[in-house]
């Protein structure tokens, strides 16, 4: 491929939605590469896991804010991604919301990940919240990133069911195993541009 579709994924965590997508890639099912990881936790499995699949990973500082980076910060992280000339860029399990200067400078590009079927549930802890609630469905969503939490254009979602017997963490371990399915397929159709938007429905076309 002449010119690949660049992703550059940010995460906090463990990034098991990292592997998914890195491995998708890695198979063939999503016509992309995986340009740069970026975190703002330095120790953060995310970047260990990239880092052992020889794909660039940085860590930037966030600064004193525990929700969102400070202006430097953002700075840091929109030059990185904007050297790394991505087209996409992933948000898998990063824990701190974005702003207008970042949101500006990649806008439409930005997509998540959210452990529960939007608009219920935004915010933390969402599989604790859907059995709080006592819903009988939960499940997952990806989305485009607005300045709202959770808020932006839905691109896919995928259903589980919750058991009588589930606790948060078994609830939280179905989730978790529909989001490995469900982003790749997401990011695969964005990188092959079947994806568009109309207001705010997401229209899947194949090409
Ligand atoms: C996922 O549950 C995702 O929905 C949320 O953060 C978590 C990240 O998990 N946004 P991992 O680091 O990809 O394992």
């Amino acid at each position: 491929m002449n010119n690949p579709f660049r992703i550059g994924i940010l995460g906090s965590g463990q990034g098991s939605n990292f592997m998914a997508l890195a491995d998708a890639v890695a198979a063939g099912k999503i016509p992309a590469q995986i340009a740069l990881v970026l975190s703002d936790v330095e120790a953060a499995g995310i970047l260990t896991h990239a880092r052992h699949r020889q794909i660039p990973a940085q860590f930037i500082a966030p600064g004193p804010f525990r929700t969102k980076l400070d202006e430097a910060a953002e700075r840091a992280f929109v030059a990185a991604l904007q050297a790394a000339q991505v087209d996409l860029i992933v948000l898998a399990g990063f824990m701190r919301v974005l702003k207008g200067d970042f949101l500006r400078a990649f806008a439409g590009r930005i997509v998540n990940i959210h452990p529960s079927l939007l608009p219920c549930f935004p915010g933390l802890q969402s599989w604790k919240q859907a059995l709080d609630h006592g819903v009988k469905v939960a499940g997952c969503t990806v989305h485009f990133v607005d300045a709202g939490v959770d808020s932006g254009a839905i691109i896919g979602q995928s259903a589980v069911p919750v058991l009588d017997n589930d606790t948060p963490e078994t609830l939280h371990q179905r989730i978790h195993a529909a989001e490995h399915e469900l982003y790749p397929r997401c990011v695969a159709a964005l990188a092959r541009r079947e994806i568009s938007v109309v207001g705010r429905r997401v229209i899947w076309r194949k090409s």
